[in-house]
């Protein structure tokens, strides 16, 4: 069923288990085989894939997909991952069964949903700090009122 490059990486994955300090976590699943795949991405303040890990709970096909998909982004920036075709998977890999093409596909969702994630926090930090120094202007504001008035006075 598998050619012996798939059953190659199956025995040997590369990036497995949780990523610490991961600011990009995607997890998606597939309904029809229950199938799990939970991506952690480090990405650095220039955009660039610094380091990437999964959990899978699947078959061959997904380990597999999830393996290679991590190893293929690593070093790229977000824009490239995210142009990441699941078929480049299943090419690096000589092939899939065609009943194993969707756990490919999960890869790639889950590279999507990992960077969405990033996009996400990137934007709560940036209205956050946007927030702040409207808050630090406004007590500056406030304190230089006070004192034209104290000087009036
Ligand atoms: S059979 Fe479900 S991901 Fe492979």
């Amino acid at each position: 069923m598998y050619n012996s490059k798939v059953i190659e990486i199956f025995n040997n994955p590369k990036n497995v288990g949780e990523l610490k300090g991961a600011n990009g976590i995607g997890t998606v699943g597939n309904e029809a085989c229950g199938d799990i795949m939970k991506l952690y991405l480090k990405i650095d303040d220039k955009g660039i894939i610094q380091d990437a890990s999964f959990k899978t709970f699947g078959c061959a096909a997904a380990i597999v997909s999830s393996s290679v998909a991590t190893e293929m982004i690593k070093g790229k920036s977000i824009e490239e991952a995210l142009k990441l075709e699941n078929q480049q998977i299943i090419d690096y890999l000589g092939g899939l069964p065609d009943n194993k093409i969707h756990c490919s596909i999960l890869a790639k969702e889950a590279i999507t949903e990992a960077i969405k994630d990033y996009k996400n926090k990137m934007a709560k930090k940036a209205k956050k700090a946007l927030n702040e120094l409207k808050n630090l202007k406004a007590i500056k504001n406030a304190k230089s009122s006070k004192i034209n008035k104290d000087k009036k006075a």
